[in-house]
């Protein structure tokens, strides 16, 4: 399969795309490596693999890069609610306005497969008492979200016989990827504990779904293998319905790996989402079974940190 991974140079895309490459699809990554294309130097030179410096606003140069491949997944955004927040017009410019060209060159250029990174933070608030599933109710409470749930609409609409969209809902991620994210709540945890000996939790009742790296490129690998009629414009939740943990409790799960760490806690802060999300969609029609554990995950970070694996882990390149 010829694949095309926008914003493949990313902290999920990078290891999406080694991992596509590594199960035999010819992979292409378009990316306008705002954080560098170091991440992808384990592919860069091979055979089966091309990267192209580009930016999702350019309709000339996706038009270029899309001619004959079987499928696209969408990964260029400007991803969370700081980064948009500083920069709200190229936020929408990029996750909405640049998602549609995206959409729109594919379709012409006759991809089958489109696979779109969304995220559960459209699910908002949701009641705690209950899981959110793919039909609950979305209450994007960010330019993040709103960006994402408009381009769900455009993108799901897009389905017919011709053309095979799909939507997946990503739990917060976790793991260790050539492109490290240390803004992520499992590294910013384990990094606090590690470096400073406390993690400081704001809103630890708040609920959050985590997924790991790897998982997520395997759901992205059970989509494109999936028949056209279990996944042509569908939304799968991405998770496990196991990983649903509140942050308060991740903090003690963190403080139980990396012995001598305290936790303050600060009620409220500025980020008031909390969703427990149901699961069992991806699980019942893709047969997904994610193989990371929260628990395992901070063992990862915390043992590269350990060896020094990120020589300053501080520095603004981790961060979005
Ligand atoms: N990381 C998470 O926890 C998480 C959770 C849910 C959903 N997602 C979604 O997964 C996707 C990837 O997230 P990530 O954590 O890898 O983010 P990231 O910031 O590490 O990667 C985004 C990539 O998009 C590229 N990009 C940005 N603007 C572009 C443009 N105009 N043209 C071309 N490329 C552009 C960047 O250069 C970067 O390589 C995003 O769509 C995000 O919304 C991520």
């Amino acid at each position: 399969m010829k694949t095309l991974i926008v914003g493949g140079a990313g902290y999920v895309g990078s290891v999406l795309s080694e991992s596509l490459w590594r199960q035999g699809h010819d992979v292409t990554v378009f990316d306008l490596l705002m954080f560098g294309d170091r991440s992808l130097r384990a592919l860069v030179g091979q055979p089966r693999f091309r990267l192209v410096r580009g930016d999702i606003r350019d309709g000339r140069a996706l038009e270029e890069v899309i001619a004959g491949h079987d499928a696209v997944c969408l990964l260029a955004a400007i991803v969370g609610e700081p980064a948009c927040n500083r920069d709200e017009r190229t936020a929408v410019e990029t996750n909405l306005e640049g998602a549609l060209k995206v959409l729109e060159a594919s379709q012409r250029a006759a991809v089958d497969r489109f696979v779109f990174s969304s995220t559960c933070s459209n699910y908002g608030i949701s009641d705690a008492n209950l899981l959110a599933t793919e039909e609950s109710p979305l209450n994007p409470l960010s330019v993040y979200s709103r960006t994402k749930v408009e381009a769900e609409k455009a993108i799901l609409a897009a389905a017919d016989e011709r053309f095979c969209p799909t939507v997946l809902r990503l739990s917060t991620a976790f793991g260790v990827s050539p492109r490290m994210r240390f803004d992520l709540l499992v590294s910013d945890f384990t990094l606090a504990a590690h470096r400073d000996r406390k993690v400081v939790i704001y809103g630890e009742q708040f609920w959050r779904p985590f997924v790991h790296i790897r998982d997520m490129a395997d759901a992205v690998q059970l989509v494109l293998d999936a028949p056209g009629e279990t996944v042509r414009g569908e939304v799968f939740n991405i998770g496990s319905n196991d990983a649903n943990v509140q942050k308060g409790e991740l903090g003690r799960m963190v403080q139980n790996e990396v012995a001598g760490a305290e936790l303050e806690f600060i009620p409220g802060g500025t980020d008031p989402r909390s969703y427990r999300v149901d699961f069992s969609k991806a699980a019942a029609r893709l047969g997904f079974r994610p193989q990371w554990t929260v628990r395992r995950g901070i063992q990862e970070v915390y043992e590269l940190l350990q060896k020094n694996h990120w020589p300053d882990p501080g520095d603004k390149c981790y961060y979005n």
